[in-house]
């Protein structure tokens, strides 16, 4: 993932495995935590585990707003997640992202929700979905309309989104880039705009991770799940193969973009029907919602 430098392996004893239990959605749903229901188009082992979901590091992290946390891979290797950036208000480079959506918005994998809140501040239909419950409560805090979903699982407005984006490493959710691309294209509108992050390396791995923070290197940690890394030129090659013409890329502060295009003719997808769509997910702000820390 781009927000991903390897900086050094850890060592000791690996992590307990919480157990894993059953969560509400926000929209009421019982299931397994992030696990998907009916969801044919994904990989093999891509149910959000509770790492993401669970009272685990990541949501302790969200809810303060800070660090460190990493993805550890099954070396020891450690990737850093960029909590605070992410739950900053959004940066220059953000910003430059968001000035290419069209339309109504996906952020699939929104986390705190700086990018959703932004959008739907400036009065864009915008709807984020995240499996991480404390990534959706501080998404809605911040006043963006968000849901407690994973991407795997039928999502509102399917076939009709404008615009998807993918940040901060989000085309490794699931562990399979071909597959995530693949879902995405059925979730646009035919020619709509697939805004994705890619490593700033070349690289072209899927991993299994798990999220820890350093006072967990003894254990503490979620259990492993599948995660990828791809850098650019494999971002390009997985997209073609999934349907999606690339028409640009850039860099900016350190972060490689790519803009994609559907390939797709389908013609039976309505227009997008933007306002029932987001008003029927818009959750109420409640009040205190602030991030905590910024930077
Ligand atoms: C690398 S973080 C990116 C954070 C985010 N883009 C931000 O702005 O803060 C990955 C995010 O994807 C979410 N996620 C993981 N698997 C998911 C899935 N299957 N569907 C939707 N979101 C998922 C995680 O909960 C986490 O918030």
């Amino acid at each position: 993932m781009s927000t991903a430098h390897e900086i050094a392996p850890t060592t000791g004893p690996g992590p307990t495995a919480p157990a894993s239990g059953t969560t509400r959605t926000t929209d009421g749903r019982a299931g397994a935590a992030g696990a998907p229901a009916g969801t044919a188009d994904r990989p093999e082992g891509s149910a959000a585990g509770p790492a993401w979901t669970a009272d685990g590091p990541y949501s302790a992290a969200l809810r303060t707003g800070r660090g460190p946390l990493f993805l550890r891979r099954a070396d020891g290797w450690l990737l850093p997640l960029e909590v605070e950036r992410w739950c900053a208000d959004p940066d220059a480079v953000d910003l430059e992202v968001l000035g290419r959506c069209e339309g109504t918005v996906l952020d699939v994998g929104c986390g705190p929700g700086r990018l959703v809140a932004a959008l739907a501040a400036r009065g864009r239909p915008v709807l984020g979905i995240d499996v991480s419950e404390a990534a959706v409560a501080r998404t809605v805090g911040l006043g963006g309309p968000a849901l407690r979903r994973s991407v795997f699982e039928p999502l509102p407005g399917e076939g009709r989104w404008d615009t998807a984006l993918l940040m901060d490493g989000n085309v490794g959710i699931g562990g399979e880039p071909h597959v995530l691309l693949c879902r995405l294209a059925r979730l646009l509108r035919p020619g709509g705009l697939l805004i994705v992050e890619a490593a700033p390396v070349d690289v072209d791995e899927r991993v299994e991770v798990q999220v820890v923070h350093p006072a967990d290197a003894g254990g503490g940690a979620g259990s492993p799940f599948p995660w990828a890394r791809v850098g650019a030129p494999a971002l390009l090659c997985h997209a073609e193969r999934a349907g999606w013409r690339a028409v640009d890329q850039w860099t900016a502060g350190g972060r490689c973009f790519a803009a994609l295009r559907s390939r797709s003719t389908r013609t039976s997808a309505e227009p997008p029907k933007s306002t029932a769509v987001i008003s029927n997910q818009r959750a109420r702000k409640p009040s205190g919602g602030r991030p905590v820390a910024s930077r």
